[in-house]
């Protein structure tokens, strides 16, 4: 489960994928309820939980939660930023049973990494990756790659590993929320893509038993989509800061789709017989060409939320994928003149 306890952050990256409309901080869901929801989430069979945002350091109460996450035996996982991380409180957070850290990283160097930030960051990422080595953690290091960074791919891969990173997850950015505005600007070119490959390919190679390393593609200029979530409701599931439960991080963009908060309904009932978790489980939502197509049970149809958000049609085949009849309208996205390369960051609230 991805705990988003809020959507209150200090950074402002132009590729974040949290929706447009943010949940404001009196929405928020309170110590209690999210101490309900960890209660249900384990006996629904949640095991890992991870906290994010946002910031989830943000929240005052995050402690308590640990505490709670880990005592029902979870994985408790921190998807943070770094900034507020402190020695102090990362010794309370691992004393209450955190086991994992995730920890983003802009840039190779402080100058591009807190222009894309939109804050003074990466000083604070450097001490919070020490702090999280100290205690002994293991620590993932999450760069989300784009037309204004890929041309730092090696010198943040140089970055993770003398943060002594355990794993790397470099991910092409992936359009929802606030960078579907900023697609034009963040979508890498194919010769950007096309010089990374074998970067990436030699670091997996040489860093194999050190520190891990996961190529997330650019999944645009790809033949096929992603599994998107490893399937509709098959293994995961989002609250977001107000209790919305949503199938995917990104659901909210499908404005057809009916979502349902734990503050109405209990989170087994949401999960096992709710019309959204319902609408694109499985294969029987699918029509052609997935529905007889033999990579079906591979990549279940690609992504409900692009096939929303590029043909108003959540139904519709990913039009990532080449038998999609709508790839068009992707081919007409990489084929188009690129703009200027100006993005907008993400507000301030
Ligand atoms: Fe996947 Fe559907 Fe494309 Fe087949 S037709 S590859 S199932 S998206
Ligand atoms: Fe929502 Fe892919 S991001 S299904």
């Amino acid at each position: 489960m991805l705990a988003e306890l809020t959507h209150r952050c200090p950074l402002h990256c132009p590729y974040c994928s949290n929706p447009v409309e943010l949940v404001t901080r009196e929405r928020e869901l309170g110590t209690e309820e999210w101490c309900s929801v960890l209660d249900q989430a384990r006996d629904l069979g949640v095991l890992q939980v991870h906290l994010s945002g946002g910031e989830p350091l943000a929240r005052p109460d995050l402690p308590e939660l640990v505490t709670r996450a880990s005592g029902l035996g979870c994985y408790v996982s921190l998807v943070t930023s770094g900034l507020g991380l402190t020695e102090a409180r990362l010794a309370d957070l691992v004393d209450r049973g955190l086991a994992h850290v995730q920890l983003s990283v802009q840039g190779a160097d402080a100058a591009r990494a807190n222009l894309l930030a939109g804050a003074k960051a990466h000083d604070h990422k450097l001490t919070a990756a020490a702090l999280v080595k100290r205690f002994e953690l293991p620590l993932s290091v999450n760069v989300v790659l784009h037309r204004a960074n890929h041309d730092q791919l090696e010198g943040m891969i140089a970055l993770a590993e003398r943060m002594g990173a355990d794993r790397l997850e470099l991910a092409n950015t992936q359009f929802y929320g606030w960078a579907l505005r900023n697609r034009d600007a963040l979508l890498p070119t194919r010769e950007q893509l096309a010089a990374a490959e074998p970067v990436v390919r030699a670091a997996m190679e040489r860093l194999k038993g050190t520190m891990q390393v996961v190529y997330v593609l650019s999944d645009y200029y790809e033949q096929y989509p992603k599994p998107c979530m490893s399937g509709w409701g098959a293994q995961q599931l989002t609250v977001a800061p107000d209790g919305t439960v949503l199938p995917c991080p990104a659901a909210t963009a499908i404005t057809t789709l009916p979502l349902e908060n734990v503050r109405d309904r209990p989170l087994a009932e949401i999960w096992y017989d709710s019309e959204s978790f319902n609408a694109y489980r499985g294969e029987d939502w699918m029509r052609e060409p997935c529905r007889t197509c033999e990579r079906r049970t591979v990549d279940f149809g690609g992504c409900r939320c692009q096939a929303f958000q590029l043909t108003g049609d959540a139904a519709a085949t990913d039009p990532v994928c080449r038998r999609s009849p709508d790839r068009g309208l992707v081919d007409v996205l990489l084929e188009a003149p690129r703009g200027s390369g100006e993005f907008v960051m993400r507000g301030v609230r």
